[in-house]
């Protein structure tokens, strides 16, 4: 039996307040159809792909595969279309800068995806960009706090990683 949930969440700095009749309503959908966030995209809907990645509360999250009730009230959630509410970002600039896309469709999950990985560095210490190495295991879920990998049907990969790595020596200078 479906149950009803409203949330208030703090969507790129906003609240927001949605009501879902069915509490297992995927945050991807809410994000999309009720708050117009277009940044989160539907790629495979089983958290294999990474197109529709956003943070929730700074964490990684494939938002295809959150139930609305697993976010708490009054969570932050970051999607694409906040990311340069204080001009463009360094990876938005350094993906067009490398020319890092082909289609651009897995685009915004993989910079999301990247920018909650390179912020849980800098909270953690590290003071150094990645290397290439360490940008190609995070790509393949096997660094960072999430464990997800990011597929490109494309095959941008290899400027993908220039693009990342163009952006962690941005931010730390
Ligand atoms: S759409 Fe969520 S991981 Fe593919
Ligand atoms: S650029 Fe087309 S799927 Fe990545």
């Amino acid at each position: 039996m479906p149950t009803p949930l409203t949330r208030t969440l703090v969507v790129n700095g906003e609240d927001r307040t949605v009501t879902v009749a069915d509490d297992g309503e995927q945050l991807l959908y809410v994000l999309r159809n009720q708050l117009d966030q277009r940044g989160p995209r539907f790629g495979c809907g089983v958290a294999q792909c990474g197109a529709c990645t956003v943070l929730v509360d700074g964490e990684i999250r494939r938002s295809c595969v959150t139930p609305l009730r697993t976010v708490p009230e009054g969570a932050s959630v970051a999607t694409l279309d906040g990311l340069d509410a204080n001009g463009a970002h360094p990876l938005q600039r350094a993906f067009i800068e490398q020319q890092a896309a082909q289609c651009a469709f897995c685009v915004n999950g993989i910079i999301m995806g990247a920018a909650g990985w390179l912020e849980q560095r800098n909270e953690s210490g590290e003071t150094a960009a990645p290397s290439d190495e360490e940008i190609a295991a995070f790509l393949s879920g096997e660094v960072g706090e999430s464990t997800f990998n990011y597929l490109c049907r494309c095959g941008a990969h290899v400027r993908m990683i220039r693009a990342i790595r163009q952006a962690a020596e941005e931010l730390l200078s």
